[in-house]
């Protein structure tokens, strides 16, 4: 085994396009940073990674949409993002981003050196073109439909229903996102990083050297590279991202998928560069070096991601750092699958998650409850749900009737019998030398799961071992025998607490806030791994503080009302999903042309009888007074309408409705709910203009 010196943790840096939900934190960000405070106990030396990814063409869309800078998109959702993490407890060294001037430069010269080194190929290709946008449509920027499952709202650079990455040219029927208009075919030139030219490297380093790694990763590695690497473009049509740095590239930036990793290196600098200033300014005599963390083969290099981002973290961006040639490469890459919210896909534009933001105006102070059920339900080696029901059910059955219970018993038992001090071990029996056992054995056990990234089974151990303290406390029944014999009562809650203490230490890298509360409870400074395992964690006398809890019971209320607030976003969706006429297929300017619509006025109107909807108009259409039986009944009172600005329909075969000829259309815009409004003008033209 190769032998270690320090490590760097790198985090999937999220778009800063959108607040972070659920699915991030179990995905990505817990796991991380359980990972690393579990190394800082251990006196490792680590730095965790994280930063915002402020480039790409979501971005770019949404500033569009909002009528705002994409600069202003990005620094908004920078700091929404980077506050969620702190009030997590997500403990980064950095936490950067990629608009900053650091990252331009590290990505430029990444680009720059591998360019010089000849490591691209150039090539000119016909790419789909926007006319009227003036503008190259790539990635997020087409839709269309997917050739390989037909889903019609695919996107250039993937589809969402399949999973299948695609090129923007793959698409059937491609539309421009920005405007609607079907792409013309234009000619451009991009730099292509030769992904096949390593293939046979990458399948030596991934398939036969890194059979390690998780299995859903390792998978999804092999399949790449059996269907054949080819040619990936690194540069893009836009003026959002990093400048390609090279001659002949005016209106070219990276493609984002190209700088958003180069980002942890920049990352890294920034936090080197601030620890420097710091320990200067403090008059320490200590620097660090980026590159140590980078360049050195005795790091380790770890990242975090989700399952989308496998592709990229496994195969490209290795295939930069190989190609550039100074740098290490992941020692692992432990990817999640996803997790679903009540059944259904996690979406940001469908609102169809639990926003971390909002999360904590409803459960306040409650951060090591959502960092509980996400690690026990993480999606380790599958999809998984999170649901209300099972949230409750864990905070109520495992944090506060196993963890809490056992906690609670063992403080208020020595306040009551002890005044709240620590007791004295007097004599051990067997049932106390099986429970130091068992308890010597947690730490290791934990560790065990901890450096396999199996956190859902590290975490498991940490409630088991509550449950051995559980058990004790119901076995040697201290309540009973306290009359007859007080001096055994000592010994038993002496060792309940150490208990208590090792909990407070191997809980810390799961629930941080739960550990610093129990620890102040106990009168404990200790944060180091190695002091687990002991039962002389508390001293014989050591005052406790007895007073707080550490988790309380969830009521129905609180979880229905998220159940409701779930079930109207549905309804709303459902709304917008199926009253949303989708487009039309294409008609000629011919077709169009054919259509003879006016302006008009309405001159008179009545009910007709025995219908609910009908009213029969008579409207001035400038060519003739004439008769319109318009189905707007529901909609308007006839008397209100008399003297009404229309658009009429005038040569549209005349109809026998209810006995009346119907002759035109009254044109009439229909809204998501059903209701009806005039098609609105917006000067007092006369009756009979054209409308085209
Ligand atoms: O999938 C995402 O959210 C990307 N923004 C992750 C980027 S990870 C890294 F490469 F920066
Ligand atoms: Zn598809």
């Amino acid at each position: 085994m190769k032998k270690f010196n320090r490590t760097t943790v790198t985090s999937a840096l999220p778009y800063a396009n959108g607040p972070v939900h659920i699915g991030h934190l179990a995905g990505v960000y817990i796991p991380a940073d359980i990972y690393v405070r579990y190394l800082r106990m251990k006196g490792e030396d680590v730095i965790f990674i994280g930063g915002s990814d402020e480039h790409g063409v979501p971005i770019t869309i949404k500033a569009k949409n909002e009528g705002v800078t994409p600069q202003e998109v990005v620094d908004k959702y920078h700091n929404i993002i980077k506050k969620s993490f702190e009030e997590f407890g997500i403990t980064f060294d950095v936490y950067s981003r990629t608009s900053n001037k650091i990252h331009h430069e590290t990505a430029s010269k990444f680009f720059q050196t591998l360019f010089n080194k000849g490591e691209f190929v150039v090539k000119t290709s016909a790419q789909l073109y926007d006319e009227v946008e003036k503008q190259f449509l790539a990635d997020r920027y087409v839709t269309g439909t997917c050739p390989h499952c037909n889903n019609d709202k695919a996107y250039g650079d993937q589809c969402e229903k399949c999973g299948t990455s695609l090129n923007a040219t793959d698409l059937i029927n491609p539309r421009s996102a920005l405007s609607g208009n079907v792409p013309i075919m234009k000619e451009t030139k991009h730099w292509y990083l030769p992904l096949d030219k390593y293939e046979d490297w990458l399948r030596k380093w991934i398939l036969e050297e890194h059979k390690e790694w998780k299995p859903n990763v390792y998978g999804q590695c092999k399949s790449w590279i059996d269907q054949g690497l080819q040619a990936r473009a690194v540069t893009r049509d836009l003026d959002w991202g990093v400048k390609v740095p090279v001659e002949d590239a005016e209106g070219k930036v990276l493609y984002v998928w190209f700088d958003a990793p180069i980002g942890y290196i920049s990352a890294t600098k920034e936090w080197a560069e601030n620890l420097n200033a710091a320990n200067k300014a403090q008059h320490i005599d200590k620097t660090v070096d980026w590159e140590t963390y980078w360049k050195k083969e005795d790091t380790r290099l770890i990242h975090f991601i989700g399952k989308d981002n496998i592709v990229f973290h496994c195969i490209i961006f290795p295939a930069m750092l190989h190609a550039e040639g100074s740098y290490i490469l992941p020692d692992n890459v432990p990817a999640n699958e996803f997790l679903n919210l009540e059944g259904d896909k996690i979406s940001t534009s469908r609102n169809w998650a639990v926003w971390l933001h909002e999360y904590l105006i409803d459960f306040k102070d409650k951060q090591d409850v959502l960092r509980y059920v996400l690690t026990a339900n993480a999606p380790e080696t599958k999809d998984n749900d999170f649901t209300w029901k099972d949230f409750q059910t864990k905070n109520n059955s495992e944090l506060v009737a196993i963890l809490g219970n056992f906690v609670n018993r063992s403080l208020i038992l020595t306040q009551k019998y002890f005044n709240g001090e620590v007791p004295t071990v007097t004599e051990i029996t067997e049932i106390d030398r099986q429970t130091i056992a068992d308890i010597a054995a947690f730490p290791e056990k934990i560790a065990a799961s901890l450096e396999l990234f199996k956190f859902r089974e590290a975490l498991s151990e940490v409630m088991n071992l509550a449950r051995v303290g559980n058990k004790y406390l119901a076995e040697s029944e201290p309540w009973k025998i306290f009359a007859s014999n007080p001096d055994r009562v000592k010994t038993i809650l002496n060792i309940s607490l150490q208990i208590c203490a090792n909990l407070a230490v191997v809980m810390e890298p799961f629930l941080p806030f739960t550990s610093s509360t129990l620890k102040k409870m106990l009168q404990m400074d200790s944060n180091t791994w190695d002091v687990a395992g002991s039962i002389d964690l508390l001293k014989a006398g050591t005052k406790l503080n007895t007073d707080a809890m550490l988790f309380e019971k969830i009521e129905d209320e609180a979880i229905t009302a998220q159940i409701e607030r779930l079930n109207s976003t549905k309804e709303q969706n459902k709304m917008t999903e199926t009253t949303i006429t989708p487009a039309k297929a294409d008609i000629t300017y011919e077709d169009f042309a054919k259509l003879d619509i006016r302006t008009g006025t309405i001159l008179a109107a009545e009910r007709v009888p025995k219908t609910d909807k009908l009213l029969k108009l008579t409207v001035d259409t400038g060519i003739d007074k004439r008769t319109v039986v318009s189905g707007i009944a529901a909609n308007y009172d006839p008397d209100k309408i008399i003297g009404q600005k229309v658009t009429i329909l005038v040569n549209l075969q005349p109809k026998m409705l209810r006995g009346i000829q119907s002759q035109g259309m009254i044109l009439m815009a229909e809204n998501n709910q059903g209701e009806l409004c005039f098609v609105h003008q917006e000067k007092d033209f006369e009756n009979g203009a054209l409308v085209k």
